[in-house]
């Protein structure tokens, strides 16, 4: 695959920032430090750790496009002492909106695994906060719909009544956002115990303690930026938002602290140019409809559009079921070399 240019270097974002022209990142996405004692950060009051982030957090604002987005993705901070609960997009929000950006989506992105905690609820999801600098943005609605829950619903009254209610296309995605892949996060919610990992067995998982399934970076980038634009994450770890981006004919930049996440980044980086990197397919079927209701069937209208989705359906499953047989040859190959 032809990549894109793309900038992915060791250094700190803030110094980073300061190197780039005003309004020429089209889109930022991340998902900055939680303070939550990872090997990659120093803990500190809630307050320190919000007024250390603003110098960045302006020269954000500067280097974003008049159409641009900004995706902001946390969890909860989680007092050491008492155990006390902060949502970080709390706090981040009255910043961010300060600087004069405006909030389009609060998206929640729910996941089915995680620690089971004692005390609370378990936590299953966190949030992305997108914002724009304007009211006037790139979003590509098309390029993100899925498969509609009953594509056969028809207007049962007023002057459509008897039409396809929906859109062939497929739908909106909506600001609830199922991860469909395992959790990649080793102890996220419940961060500050220092618990045995989660060990996923998800085809991107690296080292790194937290990082971003590249679906659903691929998400934000497809809708919020069109080809050859510039998406910049400020905290890329192992370069998950990069990936996304040269995936989809982006440029990407990216800037890590850690030189061993740089290492990690930019091997995938190279496997991803080299056709050899997996990552999980974003087309993916939220809902399975019975098919046996006549608004789960797909109407005689759409049946080229249904076609489509199913070809692509096919190609997806094809490529996971040889990796499936490659994984399966490589076990039993092994399995045979044991004594
Ligand atoms: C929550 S992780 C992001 C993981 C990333 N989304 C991925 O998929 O790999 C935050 C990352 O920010 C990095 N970091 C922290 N402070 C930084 C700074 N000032 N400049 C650049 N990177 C920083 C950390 O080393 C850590 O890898």
């Amino acid at each position: 695959m032809n990549l894109q240019p793309y900038r992915y270097v060791r250094v700190d974002a803030l110094d980073f920032l300061k190197t780039l022209p005003d309004g020429s990142v089209q889109l930022i996405i991340t998902s900055p430090p939680y303070n939550i004692g990872k090997a990659y950060e120093k803990t500190t009051s809630l307050e320190q750790y919000l007024r250390q982030m603003e110098p960045i957090l302006r020269e954000l604002y500067r280097v974003l496009a008049p159409e641009g987005s900004l995706c902001w993705e946390t969890g909860n901070y989680i007092d050491a002492a008492t155990s006390e609960v902060f949502p970080l997009d709390i706090y981040y929000y009255p910043l961010f909106r300060e600087l004069g950006l405006q909030l389009r989506n609060r998206i929640i992105w729910h996941f089915g695994h995680g620690l089971q905690c004692e005390k609370r609820f378990s936590g299953r999801y966190e949030t992305i906060l997108w914002f724009t600098k304007s009211d006037r943005y790139v979003f590509n609605l098309d390029a993100v719909r899925i498969p509609a829950k009953y594509p056969g619903k028809r207007a049962y009254k007023g002057k459509n009544k008897g039409q396809l209610s929906g859109n062939p296309k497929g739908k909106n995605p909506e600001d609830l956002w199922e991860a469909t892949v395992e959790r990649l996060y080793d102890d996220w919610d419940c961060g500050i115990w220092d618990v045995p990992n989660v060990k996923s067995k998800h085809p991107e998982k690296t080292v790194h303690p937290c990082q971003f399934p590249v679906e659903l970076v691929e998400r934000c980038v497809l809708a919020l930026t069109n080809e050859g634009d510039v998406v910049y994450d400020p905290f890329a770890g192992v370069g998950s938002t990069l990936i996304a981006a040269l995936k989809n004919g982006r440029q990407a930049y990216g800037t890590e602290l850690m030189e061993d996440y740089v290492a990690i980044g930019l091997e995938r980086i190279g496997k991803l140019a080299r056709d050899d990197l997996k990552t999980r397919p974003i087309y993916q079927r939220i809902y399975q409809p019975t098919g046996k209701d006549k608004i789960s069937s797909y109407p005689a209208e759409w049946l080229e559009n249904r076609l489509a989705e199913l070809d692509r359906m096919l190609l997806d499953l094809q490529s996971e079921r040889a990796e499936v047989e490659r994984d399966l040859a490589e076990r039993d190959g092994e399995t045979r070399k044991a004594p």
